[in-house]
């Protein structure tokens, strides 16, 4: 078998310094100065996130996988699969598309954990799995190369690529259908427009018969206060407030910024009329912070009020109507819903429209 480290050779992409100069630059010179969410994640940032998704006001991870750990077989049965105990070569009394191979094509890829669950539940009624895990970051991708070594039978082809901006191709080299997963709330970190262009982008690489299973969280109800969905990201350990400063200790190091950190406070917000959680980081006193020159631009001498915040990440927050909505105005429609019992997450089974 190929080992995990041959399969691929990638390096990271769009966290170049000129990429985050640029960004940096053009965020806070904004009449309201905010930084793209993307920026969190270095090094630093990603172990912090590892970190946010084991507190326990943080449900979002949890609730997840429970979600897996207990659907795997019907999302697999409602695209038409047998369950594992019924038989184990496909039914030649099925539709000839539904008889094809699935194939898993994830966009972002993570840890593989959740994943790793449906991989399991899918290699046990087919044979051969293909897993094909797309993102930006070959760590990640190092990551979900694992499973092939951890679930016999999975056989993983990792993609690098931006597909939050950029063009990728899904493989279908032997005929196949495709599950594309995208899940873990990722969708929520995007504007609704460019959370469409995501899903549209992806719609254009499916054919009738593929699948998506999105990951979304919901908006507060009545298993969700808003003081419990805003604890998710004001955690007691401050891991979170840790992981939104760091943005600030990037750019001290990567671009030789002079942030001061304890005059930044970590911010949460409930925007009910955006249906969204905001972070920001909220100046604590006037003060200037001097940005060097560098590849990007001059110099640059950003002014604070006390106050005055950089708004860091929006986090949408959905209800089914409006999982459904920017399913269908993407080319999908939802076949079923997938929620757990104090209806805190939802993965949505959608189908090519
Ligand atoms: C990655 N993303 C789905 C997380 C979220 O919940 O929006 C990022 C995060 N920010 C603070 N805590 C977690």
């Amino acid at each position: 078998m190929t080992s995990s480290t041959a399969v691929f050779d990638v390096s990271e992409l769009g966290t170049s310094s000129y990429a985050v100069a640029c960004e940096v630059r053009a965020g806070l010179m904004r009449p309201t100065k905010s930084l793209s969410p993307w920026l969190f994640y270095d090094e630093i940032g990603s172990e912090l996130f590892e970190q946010i998704t084991r507190v326990p006001e943080y449900y979002l991870t949890r609730t997840e996988r429970e979600l897996f750990e207990a659907h795997s077989p019907s999302i697999l049965q409602e695209m038409g699969l047998p369950a594992a105990e019924e038989q184990t070569c496909q039914d030649s009394a099925q539709p000839a598309q539904l008889r094809r191979r699935v194939t898993i094509a994830e966009l972002g890829a993570g840890t593989g954990t959740k994943t790793g669950i449906l991989l399991r539940t899918l290699a046990a009624v087919q044979r051969n799995v293909v897993y094909q895990p797309i993102d930006v970051s070959a760590s990640a991708l190092e990551h979900a190369t694992k499973l092939q070594v951890e679930i016999p039978g999975v056989v993983v082809r990792p993609r690098v690529a931006n597909y939050a901006a950029e063009e990728y191709r899904i493989d279908r080299t032997a005929p196949c259908r495709v599950l594309a997963l995208y899940i873990g709330s990722s969708i929520g970190n995007f504007a609704p427009e460019e959370a469409r262009s995501v899903l549209k982008r992806l719609s254009a690489q499916l054919l009738p018969g593929d699948n998506l299973l999105l990951g979304t969280d919901r908006a507060p109800g009545r298993h969700k206060p808003v003081d419990r969905l805003r604890a998710a990201y004001d955690d007691a350990q401050g891991i979170t407030a840790r992981f939104n400063r760091n943005v600030l200790t990037r750019l001290n190091r990567e671009l030789g910024a002079n942030f001061a950190l304890e005059n930044f406070e970590h911010v949460v917000i409930w925007n009910p009329g955006e249906s969204r959680i905001e972070m920001h980081l909220k100046s604590t006193t006037s003060q200037t912070v001097k940005l060097p020159a560098n590849s990007a631009g001059p110099a640059m001498h950003i002014q604070f009020r006390a106050g005055e915040t950089i708004h860091t990440e929006n986090s949408y927050k959905f209800t089914e109507a409006s999982v459904a909505e920017l399913l269908s105005s993407a080319g999908f429609e939802v076949a079923r819903t997938f929620l757990d019992t104090k209806e805190l997450f939802a993965l949505t089974l959608a189908k090519v429209i």
